[in-house]
Order: C-alpha cells, then sequence, then structure tokens
C-alpha cells in the first residue's frame, strides 16, 4: 500500500468535540491525573454551544418552589413522546443541580431571583419555571466559563483538527485520523479511551439554527466503526428560527421570547395558537409549535415572507432590554425593533434527538469508546424539552469523562492499525488527485435540499421514499466522485466540505431510512398518511450491517418508571 507521511500523537483519554459535553468531559478527566487531549474542530470556544440561548433546566425550585427531579423527569418522559431510555433521563434530571453548581464554581454567572438565587424562566411543555439562564445568551456563558476551566487545566487542546475515522483494534478503540485544517497534515491520535461529543447534524438540512461544523461527524464516524445509534429520525424543527434577511434565514429565536410572553400572530393578527394548544398556547412542545406555524403558512395566513409573526411589544420595555438582550441586537441588525415590532419566524432545523446508543457510563458498544451531548440518543426520546440540550452537555459530559478516564486507567494502549489510517488518508488524498468530479458546493446543496424538502417537520412515505433512493445514488455515485477544486492540503476549506459530505451523506441516510420504518407519528417524527396513525411504541437502532449495507431494526423502549399510555 502506497504511504502518505502523518503525525502521531498519543494521549490517555481523547475527547473528540470542545463544545460544552466535550470541554466539561475533558475537564472531568484530567482530575484522573491522565495525559488527556481534546480536539477541536473550530478556534476552541467557537462550538455550536455558545449559540444556545435560552438556558439550562434544573429543579432548582428557586421560583417554583413545587418543583423537584421527579417532575423534571415526567415532563422529559412525555415531552419525548415516552421514547426516552428512562434510565438516562433520569441520570440527566438527578445531576443536572449539581453540574449547575459546577458551572458557577467555576464562574458562570446566571441571572438572579430578588433573593440572589439562580432564576428560572418557563419554558414549552413544562410543568414549572425551571430553565436557568444567563438573559439569552446561556450558551456562551457556560462556553466562555468552560473554556476558562479547560485552559487553567492540563488539558492538552488541538485547535483546527478535524477528526475523520475511529480507528480500532481487535475490537476495542484506538484512536482517531484526523486532518491538521490549517496545513493539511495528516495525523493519528492514540489513546486508551476516546469520547465522542462531536454535536449535531443540523447543516444536513437547508435551514438550520446550528453552526457550521454541525454536519454530523460524529453519527458517521460512529456509525463506520460499528456503533449502535438510536432513534435517528426524530429531527427537531425549533419553531422560531428568523425568517430575513436571506442570510440569517434558520438562526435561532429563543424560546425564552415566548417564555417571557411572547405571542405568535397570524397575518389577520389573530393568536391562532388558540386552535391548536389552547391551554399551553405557545408554551405547546416545539414539534406542536413547529407544525401550528407551518399549517398557518401553508394555508395562506403567514407574513410577507413566509412565516408568522412573534411579538412582545406588550411587555414592559425593562424585560426586554434585560432579559432579551441578544434578540434585539440580532433584529436590529435586521432592521427591526422588536421592542416596538413583531419578528417574522418560521421553523429551523434545531436538533438531533437521535444518535449513538449509550448505557449508564456514557458507553458505546464498542468498548473504550464513550459519548456525549447531541451525537448521542435516547435521552430526549422523541422530542427534547427547550433547556434539556445544555443540561444533557454538562451530565453526560461530566459522565462520559469520569468513565472514559476509569476506563483509561485500567487498560494499556492497543496496537496501531496502521493499514487502516493509511486506507483512510489515501482516500482523503484521492479527492484532492481527481482529475473530474463533482463539487462539494453542488452536492451539499443538492442533499440539504433534499432532506429540507423530503423528510421534513410534515412526513410522507412517498417523499421519504424518494429521498432514501436519493441518498443511496448520491452515497453510491456522488461521494466517490467528489473532486476539490483546489488540489493544496494547506488551508483549503474546499477540501474539508469534500471530507464533511461523506458524514452529511451517512448521518442524512440514517435519518431518512428510519423515518421511513416507522410508520406512525411519533414526537418529532409527523407522518401526514400514518398509516396505521399509532403503530406503538419503539425504538429505531441504526448500525452498520456485517455486509457493510445499513441495518435497521425496532427495539423495545426502555422503561424504568414510566409506562406509555
Ligand atoms: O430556544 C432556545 O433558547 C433553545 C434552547 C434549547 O434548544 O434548549
Amino acid at each position: 500500500m502506497e504511504e502518505l507521511p502523518y503525525r502521531t500523537i498519543l494521549c490517555d483519554v481523547l475527547v473528540v468535540g470542545a463544545g460544552g459535553a466535550g470541554c466539561r468531559a475533558a475537564i472531568e478527566a484530567t482530575k484522573y491525573n491522565l495525559d488527556v487531549i481534546m480536539l477541536s474542530k473550530e478556534l476552541l470556544g467557537k462550538a455550536h454551544t455558545a449559540m444556545a440561548e435560552g438556558g439550562y433546566n434544573v429543579s432548582l425550585g428557586n421560583v417554583d418552589p413545587d418543583d423537584n427531579p421527579e417532575t423534571h423527569f415526567k415532563d422529559t418522559i412525555v415531552g419525548g413522546n415516552y421514547l426516552n431510555d428512562q434510565a438516562l433521563a433520569e441520570i440527566l434530571v438527578r445531576d443536572a443541580s449539581e453540574r449547575v453548581f459546577d458551572l458557577e464554581e467555576m464562574g458562570a454567572v446566571f441571572d438572579r431571583t430578588p433573593e440572589g438565587k439562580i432564576a428560572q424562566r418557563p419554558f414549552g411543555k413544562q410543568s414549572w419555571r425551571r430553565t436557568a439562564y444567563a438573559s439569552d445568551r446561556t450558551g456562551s456563558e457556560i462556553m466562555v466559563t468552560l473554556v476558562e476551566a479547560v485552559r487553567k487545566s492540563a488539558v492538552r487542546v488541538y485547535d483546527e483538527i478535524f477528526a475523520t475515522k475511529l480507528l480500532l483494534h481487535d475490537g476495542r478503540i484506538a484512536g482517531v485520523t484526523a486532518i491538521d485544517l490549517k496545513y493539511g497534515d495528516y495525523m493519528i491520535f492514540r489513546a486508551k479511551a476516546v469520547v465522542m461529543a462531536t454535536g449535531g447534524a443540523g447543516r444536513v438540512y437547508t435551514v438550520t439554527s446550528n453552526a457550521q461544523l454541525d454536519v454530523g461527524d460524529g453519527y458517521a464516524m460512529a456509525y463506520e466503526a460499528g456503533c449502535d445509534l438510536i432513534d435517528m429520525e426524530m429531527v427537531q424543527f425549533h419553531p422560531t428560527g428568523m425568517v430575513k434577511p436571506e442570510s440569517a434565514r434558520g438562526r435561532l429565536v429563543t424560546e425564552a421570547v415566548r417564555g417571557e410572553g411572547g405571542i405568535l400572530l397570524n397575518s389577520e393578527g389573530e393568536r391562532f395558537m388558540h386552535r391548536y394548544y389552547p391551554g399551553v398556547m405557545e408554551l405547546a412542545g416545539r414539534d406542536q409549535v413547529a407544525r401550528s406555524i407551518m399549517t398557518e403558512v401553508r394555508e395562506g395566513r403567514g407574513s410577507p415572507d413566509g412565516g408568522v409573526y412573534l411579538s412582545i411589544s406588550h411587555l414592559p420595555r425593562s424585560i426586554i432590554e434585560f432579559r432579551l438582550e441578544s434578540m434585539i441586537e440580532q433584529f436590529e441588525d435586521a432592521g427591526v425593533d422588536i421592542r416596538d415590532e413583531p419578528m417574522q419566524v418560521s421553523p429551523t432545523c434545531h436538533h438531533f434527538m437521535g444518535g449513538i446508543k449509550i448505557d449508564e457510563e456514557a458507553g458505546t458498544n464498542i468498548p473504550g469508546l464513550f459519548a456525549a451531548g447531541e451525537c448521542t440518543g435516547g435521552v430526549h426520546g422523541g422530542n427534547r424539552l427547550g433547556g434539556n440540550a445544555l443540561a444533557d452537555t454538562q451530565v453526560f459530559g461530566a459522565l462520559s469523562g469520569e468513565s472514559a478516564a476509569k476506563f483509561a486507567k485500567e487498560h494499556e494502549m492497543t496496537g496501531l492499525p496502521k493499514e487502516k489510517a493509511m486506507k483512510e488518508f489515501l482516500k482523503l488524498e484521492a479527492m484532492l488527485k481527481r482529475e473530474k468530479g463533482i463539487s462539494p458546493a453542488d452536492a451539499r446543496k443538492e442533499l440539504t435540499d433534499l432532506m429540507w424538502t423530503k423528510v421534513q417537520i410534515f412526513r410522507k412515505e412517498e417523499e421519504m421514499a424518494f429521498a432514501v433512493k436519493e441518498l443511496r445514488r448520491i452515497e453510491n455515485e456522488v461521494v466517490p466522485k467528489i473532486k476539490v477544486d483546489v488540489a493544496e492540503k494547506r488551508f483549503n476549506p474546499g477540501w474539508h466540505q469534500a471530507i464533511e459530505f461523506g458524514h452529511m451523506v451517512t448521518t442524512a441516510r440514517m435519518v431518512a431510512e428510519a423515518a421511513l420504518i416507522r410508520k406512525g407519528s411519533r414526537g418529532a417524527h409527523y407522518r401526514v398518511d400514518a398509516d396505521p396513525e399509532d403503530d406503538g411504541y419503539y425504538n429505531i437502532v441504526v448500525r452498520k450491517g456485517a455486509n457493510g449495507d445499513m441495518e435497521l431494526t425496532k427495539q423495545e423502549l426502555i422503561i424504568t418508571k414510566i409506562t406509555p399510555p
């Protein structure tokens, strides 16, 4: 086999991803006196977590004293349409408070009640006000805090490194292959234990609230390595993304706007949520509000730019200015003063509930491989509650870091699967050397438009079947022909896009294939042609079969406490 030059770097625990979950995992793992490396695809601090706005769910009872972890658990399960792995949801609600106090100890400043306790606001489909916040830039406050803690710790951070493939040796995790995004060098990171904290994949849809790097790297790498993934069909469309300007389309308009009292209006000035969910109105589940908005638009009562209106001008200016300061700035840039004028909003792809299947130690089915945060599935079931994602990053970040550290303490480094690494490097190199081929930008547009139009909020059998057929064709005919315009390894975003494209296709296929076999509507998976309307409660597990084909199996729910109705 041809050989390409590469660098090898060794450590005890390797964390892939440097958002909320990755940073928290790395911080935890260093407590075990181990050599910990964290790979950041962006400059450290720029992960998607920094874009989270509204808050962190934790049943402190600071505002509503009757709240407790039991109620938080129940809301999470009912909100998840009972598809959650209940053991994981129990861990989430149990540890959310300890982890928020960790953040405070590290220096995070949350807004306060008049008594000086952490303030908590209402979010959709929750029994009590339990969402802790720092105005409407909670994710940014958390990321700044975590980055500072990482910098003060012994964690070795490698910025702008793109992990491309998980390496296994005798069935155990051995490390990852990667490229240095600046200089194009090939690298192998070897580790005794690896934590995947690679975030979500909103970027497989045309309209999304997600950061550029959320292309599904972790899902695809885990799938290729032989991990089980769960609930991949469950994609959350946040009801309120920006509609215009076009360059900001999909940008998140936080649920906190509705939590603080914002109302949704159609083009006739009607507060239409009365007709859909009269009890809870704008604070119905995200899937419910998103479908209500899209129904208004489809039936001709939308705004001129294809959304609806979200208004908070009836609230005291001081509330808007103090609690929604980023929203003011965000819309000022679009020429709208939200203190006086309504915002135009429509749904945007926001969160993947599905992902790598983990156990109660954040372990996967590959020994030595752990995972945390949005790249995992099971915690949130069929629909995540707003505010549960930031809590997830901290709870499962810490847990995965601890488990990986313990594993690394008990195991030696595996051998180096050099041939597998070299095969990967040659595949990446081929994208630069191909004489003719398809541009990654064109291929990406085709893929994201396909997902946005065919595997969307309202799903139909024939559209999903079409998407599956197309995705299989893209995987077989387009991916092998991806050609980078400039054959240069240094500073070449075209090459990075080309590599990402393979991950996007694998991820999109998992979503579409799983969506096609879930015949009934459940949670975020809404079939307009559901037949039967309710086909029961189950999870869908996706894995790469022994013959290399995608295998999908229906699996019984993991119930510890609450049985579906
Ligand atoms: O609307 C928001 O602020 C988003 C929060 C979340 O997805 O948890």
